[in-house]
Parts: C-alpha cells; sequence; structure tokens
C-alpha cells in the first residue's frame, strides 16, 4: 500500500492542481503534489509509479515560463501533461506550440481517434472542459494525435504509451468521463494497485513516524482543532510517552475554549498534554501591532519560543534527550497557499501553522496531514476513533481571534469580539446550521459608527458576521443564512456585546475575498 508507489503530480500553478491528486486518490491510489521546481532525486524518493504535469497559468514560449527538471521524463514512469503540462512535455520533446488564433475555454467537443491507450473503453466524442490559450501545432516525433476539437489538436500520445498529453482537463466535473480518463492513466498505464485508504494511512503514517523519530522526542502544538488532534493521536500510536502535547492558551482563543478543550483531550483523548497560559507575554508582544502578517508573524515566533522553554522545563525534569521533532496539523491547502514558487500559486497569507515558522527553529517539523484536505483528515479521525464532536468542529485559525479584530489587539477589543463570536456560534448551533456550515464567526472592524441607543448618539464599535460553505477552504461562498438568524444574531449583538452599535452580514465569496478578514 501507500504513500509510496502512487502518481506525484507535478504543479506547474494550475488552478485544478489539487483536484487532480483527490481524483486520484479517490481512485484510492495515492497521489501527492510537489512543485514543478522539485528535483529529480525528490521526485524519485516517492517513487512513484505515473507522473501528472498539472496545468498552469503561462504560455511555454514565455521567458520565465515554469519548467520541471527534465529529468522526471526519464523516470520510466509513465507521463501525462494536462493543458500547461502536456504543451511543456511536446515543446520539451521536441513539439511545437503556439498561441491560439482562438482561445478554448469552457466546453469543447472531443473527437476520439483510434489507437488511443489513454481513451480505451470511452465513447468516440466527448464533452471535456477547456482553458487554455495556446495549443500544440507539431507533435514531438515518435508522437500521434489521438484527440481533436475543432480548434486543435486535444489529445497526444507516444508510440511506447509513454507519454501522454490532453489539453483539457480531465479533472474537472463537468468533462464527460473524467475520471475514466485518470482510470485509464492509473490503473492501465501506470499499473497503480487501489490500496490507498484510510487504515492504511493510518498503518503507514504511525510506521513512518516511528521509523523517523526513533529514540528521539517530539511535542506536539495542539489547537484542540481537528487537524492538530487528529496528527497528535496519530502521532502518539508512534511514539506514546515520547510524544509531549502542549496546549498554549495565546489569550486569543474563544469564550471558555482553554479548559474545555485541556479536559477533551485529556480525559476523553488520554493524551498527555501540558497546558501552557502564555497569555501574557502573547499580549505583550501584539502591544501596538496593527499590521495582518506582523501580528501573525509575531504569533509564530512566540508559539516556537513558548514551546522551547516547555522543552527545556521537559528536559530538565525527565533528563531525557532533548526534543528533536514538533508535530503540526498541517494541511495540503495551508501549503498551497502559503508557498511562493515560480510559477505556481503565489503566497496568498503567511499561515502561521507554515509560512510565520521562524527559519532558526530547534525543531524538525513532523506534519504527518500535509497532504490532505480536511474532508480526508475527517475521515482519518474516524478511523482513529475521535469523538464526533472534534471531528464536526469549524476550522479556527492558529493566530485565533487576533485576525479576527482588524487593528490592534487589546484585551478590550479581545472580550469585544470573543463576546460577539459566542452569540455567532450559539445562534449558528441553535439553527442546526454549525455542522452544515464551513466556518461562522464574528470579526471587529477597525472603525467606528454612530447609531442611536436610548435617546443618546453612539459611536461604537461594527461588527461582521461571516459564514460560509466550503468543501477545503480553498474556494468558499457566503452562506444564505434565514432572516431570522440574521435578526437574532444582530439583536443579540448589540444589545449584548457593550460597545457595539452595528451588526453588517458578509456577502463575499473566496475568490476574490478570503474566508478571514486578515
Ligand atoms: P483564508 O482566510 O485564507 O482561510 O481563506 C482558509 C482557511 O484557513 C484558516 N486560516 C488559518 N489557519 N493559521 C491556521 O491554522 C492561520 O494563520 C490561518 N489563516 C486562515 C481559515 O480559518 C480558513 O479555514
Amino acid at each position: 500500500m501507500s504513500t509510496k508507489r502512487g502518481i506525484l503530480v507535478l504543479d506547474f500553478g494550475g488552478q485544478y492542481t489539487q483536484l487532480i491528486a483527490r481524483r486520484i486518490r479517490e481512485l484510492q491510489v495515492f497521489s501527492a503534489i510537489l512543485p514543478c521546481t522539485a528535483s529529480s532525486e525528490e521526485i524519485r524518493a516517492h517513487q512513484p509509479v505515473g507522473i501528472v504535469l498539472s496545468g498552469g497559468p503561462s504560455s511555454v514560449y514565455d521567458k520565465d515560463a515554469p519548467r520541471c527538471d527534465q529529468k522526471a521524463l526519464d523516470l520510466g514512469v509513465p507521463v501525462l501533461g494536462i493543458c500547461y503540462g502536456m504543451q511543456w512535455l511536446a515543446r520539451t520533446l521536441g513539439g511545437k506550440v503556439e498561441r491560439a488564433e482562438r482561445r478554448e475555454y469552457g466546453p469543447a467537443c472531443l473527437r476520439i481517434g483510434r489507437g488511443s491507450k489513454l481513451f480505451t473503453g470511452l465513447p468516440p466524442t466527448l464533452k471535456v472542459w477547456e482553458s487554455h490559450g495556446d495549443h500544440v501545432v507539431r507533435v514531438p516525433a515518435g508522437f500521434h494525435i489521438t484527440g481533436q476539437t475543432d480548434n486543435a489538436v486535444a489529445a497526444i500520445e507516444d508510440a511506447e504509451g509513454h507519454f501522454f498529453g490532453v489539453e483539457f482537463h480531465p479533472e474537472v466535473n463537468h468533462t464527460e468521463c473524467g475520471a475514466e480518463i485518470l482510470r485509464n492513466f492509473v490503473f492501465e498505464i501506470c499499473g497503480a494497485k487501489a490500496n490507498w485508504n484510510r487504515a492504511a494511512f493510518v498503518a503507514e503514517t504511525v510506521e513512518s513516524i516511528r521509523r523517523q523519530t526513533e529514540g528521539a522526542r517530539a511535542i506536539c502544538a495542539l489547537s484542540g482543532g481537528v487537524d492538530s488532534t487528529v496528527a497528535a493521536v496519530l502521532v502518539n500510536q508512534a511514539m506514546g510517552d515520547r510524544l509531549t502535547n502542549i496546549f498554549v492558551d495565546t489569550g486569543l482563543l474563544r469564550r471558555n475554549e482553554f479548559p474545555e478543550t485541556l479536559a477533551m483531550l485529556r480525559d476523553r483523548l488520554h493524551l498527555s498534554v501540558i497546558g501552557v497560559d502564555a497569555s501574557e507575554r502573547f499580549l505583550a508582544k501584539l502591544r501596538g501591532v496593527s499590521d495582518p502578517e506582523e501580528k501573525r508573524r509575531i504569533i509564530g515566533n512566540e508559539f516556537i519560543a513558548v514551546f522551547a522553554a516547555e522543552e527545556k522545563k521537559l528536559v530538565a525534569l525527565a533528563k531525557a534527550e532533548p526534543v528533536k521533532f514538533l508535530v503540526q496539523g498541517t494541511l495540503y491547502p495551508d501549503v498551497i497557499e502559503s508557498v511562493s514558487i515560480k510559477g505556481p500559486s503565489a503566497v496568498i497569507k503567511s499561515h502561521h501553522n507554515v509560512g510565520g515558522l521562524p527559519q532558526d527553529m530547534p525543531f524538525r517539523l513532523i506534519e504527518p496531514l500535509r497532504d490532505l484536505f480536511k474532508d480526508e483528515v475527517r475521515q482519518i479521525g474516524r478511523e482513529l476513533g475521535l469523538p464526533e464532536e472534534i471531528l464536526v468542529k469549524q476550522p479556527f485559525p492558529g493566530p485565533g481571534l487576533a485576525v479576527r479584530l482588524l487593528g490592534e489587539v487589546t484585551p478590550e477589543r479581545l472580550a469585544t469580539v470573543r463576546a460577539a463570536d459566542a452569540i455567532v456560534t450559539e445562534e449558528i448551533r441553535r439553527a442546526g446550521l454549525y455542522e452544515k456550515t464551513w466556518q461562522s464567526f464574528a470579526v471587529l472592524l477597525p472603525i467606528h459608527s454612530v447609531g442611536v441607543m436610548g435617546d443618546g448618539r453612539t459611536y461604537g464599535n461594527v461588527i461582521a458576521v461571516r459564514v460560509v460553505e466550503s468543501l477545503d477552504a480553498m474556494t468558499a461562498d457566503w452562506t444564505r443564512l434565514p432572516m431570522q438568524v440574521l435578526e437574532r444574531i444582530s439583536s443579540r449583538v448589540v444589545n449584548e456585546v457593550p460597545g457595539v452599535n452595528r451588526v453588517v452580514y458578509d456577502i463575499t465569496s473566496k475568490p476574490p475575498s478570503t474566508i478571514e478578514w486578515e
């Protein structure tokens, strides 16, 4: 089984890259994504049985167009290029790519030619989804055209059955038989085995952590959320009492979150957890800081400082060897939005999980969930027997309420956003929407607005309410809440939270907005 002998996706920055990996995992074959800049050694280390080159926004003839290590084509495993990936493959192997006279976006009709391995068993015409402005005008020597649209060469293969290219996107739902095309590539062409499932993932991950950490100790940064809890339980299975979990009260948590979470982790999950009240030092460091990225950076640094201090105490107490590893529940969307490589997805925010960590950190990271999406992590949590109430918990950002109050973090402003947040959560739960929405929370804005309360003029705070639906946080849409729910939230917030005289509802999707306001 497993994370080896799967399909590797090399990312040229395409918007659907993560979908490709996901579709392959849905076929029960492991699939990981590496930036196209990965070296052939890194690629080889994954021992893939096949490689997919993703789409991307560039043109292959651009001066700084992203490219792969060409040795990736010599690993002896089949390669499928999709859109930009096909153009790069064709050009690199001696073909010619040009700007298309007519760009193709959206649906197109694919006519399948004879003798294609990739399209085995499929009907002669398919409706496919295109999104490109370039096309292959001359195929490399030894290749033949296996599919065409009205405008362009839409699919190519080489005679040896080694290289494949499709101009359209088999990974999107709009492409007819897209799953069958990927299935043909993964099973018939690459010979992958359908053996990636939850139990296998748990077994393999536990075994690999055991090997990686042999004899050493680790600490785990617990947040009480799904991701870090699942990561801790996985690592706990591998390391037992060589793992110490640390749950930090940053002073930026929600109402009652610290004591309740601590009790749940200790009493229900039987994890060994040290609870650290570091709220004063976090708040002191954040005093006077309004810039969102600066807040994140300070919080990331402070987390590491707290862990380093706890590690020293641990070592002194147990006279044990130093702690070498830090466990985090980083997920794939955290990674993809925080990594900047030429071409692929630019940095959107530095998530404290990933981007905000200092360079000279005294720990090596263990991130067992790095290749997964949230719903996959929830499934792994179920496999591990975690209580459902943890698994359905909405995500909460590492920097906590600091990024949900815009502007300076002060105890008073924290109290305001915390009280408003508690009301939003209560009302969303009462309406039976907590588990149906991805996230629901309050944001304190850095402005004041005029109001009237009693008979007097007020100049008070504004709370924005954000409720979104999403599958993986990469995209999200605002929830069309029932009017009565909005009404209750609004009236309770202005009545119960001192200093707030206005409530607004955020009706933007991601993109163009992000889910959090900072
Ligand atoms: P955005 O705001 O980028 O958020 O659309 C996507 C998802 O990530 C969460 N988020 C974070 N999680 N550290 C985290 O651990 C962070 O710094 C952070 N920023 C955003 C956010 O709540 C949403 O679920």
